[in-house]
């Protein structure tokens, strides 16, 4: 399994946004960059860096796509905690990505919507030819997007319940782990699977013990993320602290 460790958890963000506008610029006229987003603090520093790509260096998003991984359920948009809020304030309000490009799980949905809803999600980016390419954070439960152990390696796109350390972790977003939500929608292990490149981030030595059973442990459900060994177009990309544990 690929790891490419940097110093620092900013000039790996800085390479993962140069691949990402590197895929864009590839593409001839017209063509479009489709591109699977996460949210959460890992990514924060590639979305600033690719904000100042499309200030500074002309870098457009007029033909790009974007799916994002997850979203809560329930979950308004404009509740300050929902993922489309995240992408509005670190990435969308300012580049010139056109709304109707940007898909982002539906947390308003009623329940029996959502099966249809998340097969539709997954046939448009079907439809589309697939993700160029896929960045993913990992939890301290091993999931990636909310696949929480117990995901199977072939999930699709549906509504999941949250681990309770994902809760946890999430309790300060939210004033309280009983305002996290219980449920997610999330795009599945098999979604993520289908995207032509992988990114896997993580920084700091509280991601260490996760990323070395991710990297180096045997691969099972009870750690989603271990499924990403099987993968030929992954790529873990770390900082010196995430790498720390590996041996
Ligand atoms: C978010 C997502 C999650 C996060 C993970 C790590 O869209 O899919 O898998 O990537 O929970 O979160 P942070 O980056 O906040 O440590």
């Amino acid at each position: 399994l690929p790891v490419t460790v940097f110093p620092t958890a900013n000039s790996a963000s800085i390479s993962v946004a140069r691949r990402i506008a590197d895929i864009i610029k590839s593409k001839s006229d017209g063509e479009k960059t489709v591109l699977g987003l996460a949210t959460g603090a890992t990514p924060v520093k590639v979305y600033a860096e690719l904000v100042r790509l499309h200030r500074e260096e002309g870098l457009s998003f007029k033909n790009v796509i974007t799916f994002n991984l997850d979203e809560y359920y329930p979950m308004k948009p404009l509740a300050a905690q929902s993922y489309v809020a995240f992408m509005k304030e670190n990435l969308f309000d300012h580049v010139d990505i056109e709304w109707k490009n940007i898909n982002i799980p539906d947390g308003t949905l009623d329940a029996d919507y959502l099966q249809a809803y998340c097969y539709e999600y997954e046939q448009k980016i079907t439809r589309l030819g697939g993700l160029d390419l896929q960045i993913l954070g990992i939890g301290r439960t091993g999931h990636i997007g909310f696949n929480e152990p117990g995901s199977a390696p072939n999930s699709g796109t549906r509504l999941v319940t949250l681990d309770d350390l994902t809760r946890r972790d999430a309790s300060h977003d939210f004033g309280g782990k009983e305002n996290v939500p219980v449920k997610a929608i999330t795009m599945g292990i098999g979604t993520i699977f289908k995207a032509k490149e992988i990114i896997l981030m993580a920084w700091s030595q509280k991601k260490a013990s996760i990323i070395k059973k991710a990297v180096e442990g045997e691969i099972s459900s009870d750690v989603p993320a271990t499924y990403l060994q099987l993968s030929d177009n992954v790529e873990f990309i770390l900082d010196e602290g995430a790498a720390s544990s590996l041996t």
